[in-house]
């Protein structure tokens, strides 16, 4: 099975917010930024996989701070983790304004992200190689991650057949 280092698909991902982005206010949607976030996600994924990838499923994502136009949107992703055929896509969305040079934390988010073959179907992926420390503990956060959100599909298929059945 092939193999591939973690810093062969790491990405950053430099956007500047416009009028486009915001609301009347200036304030930049969130739904700008997870576009944002699933683009990078995408990138990375499929870096990796050498395939098309399509996103499987996005964790919970909460905003700390607004982000306004003109604002540098900066998207830091990485992979955690590759299971047989999905991925973790770690983002960590930082806002910065270029005038003043702060740097804001707006948002962090995991996808999973699924490899697909020519027939659109779930195709094997290279092992992911961790290179640092920080690979090795995002790969284990992300390992149980991955064990909640599997726990919750199950769940989730077993309630959907309960209710069909009823
Ligand atoms: C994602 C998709 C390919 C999974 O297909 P599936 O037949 O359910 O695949 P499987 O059950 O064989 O799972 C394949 C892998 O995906 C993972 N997976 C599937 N659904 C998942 C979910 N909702 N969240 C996290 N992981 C998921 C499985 O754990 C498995 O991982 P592994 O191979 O690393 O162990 C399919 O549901 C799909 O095409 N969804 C639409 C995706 C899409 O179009 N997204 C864009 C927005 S619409």
């Amino acid at each position: 099975m092939q193999e591939k280092k973690t810093s062969e698909s790491r990405i950053t991902m430099i956007i500047q917010m416009t009028q486009l982005d915001a609301n009347l206010a200036g304030n930049v949607h969130g739904g700008v930024i997870m576009k944002h976030i699933d683009t990078t996600a995408g990138i990375v994924a499929s870096r990796h996989a050498i395939s098309n990838v399509v996103t499987a499923s996005i964790d919970r994502l909460d905003f700390h701070s607004p982000v306004y136009v003109g604002d540098l949107l900066r998207l830091h992703a990485n992979l955690n983790y590759a299971g047989t055929t999905s991925m973790e896509v770690g983002v960590r969305i930082e806002a910065e304004n270029f005038i003043t040079g702060e740097v804001r934390h707006t948002a962090s988010a995991y996808l999973t992200l699924v490899a697909l073959d020519e027939h659109g179907k779930p195709n094997k992926i290279p092992q992911l190689v961790l290179e640092t420390e920080d690979d090795v503990r995002r790969n284990r956060e992300a390992a149980i991650r991955r064990e909640v959100r599997l726990k919750e599909r199950l769940r989730e298929k077993t309630e959907n057949r309960k209710n069909e059945g009823a």
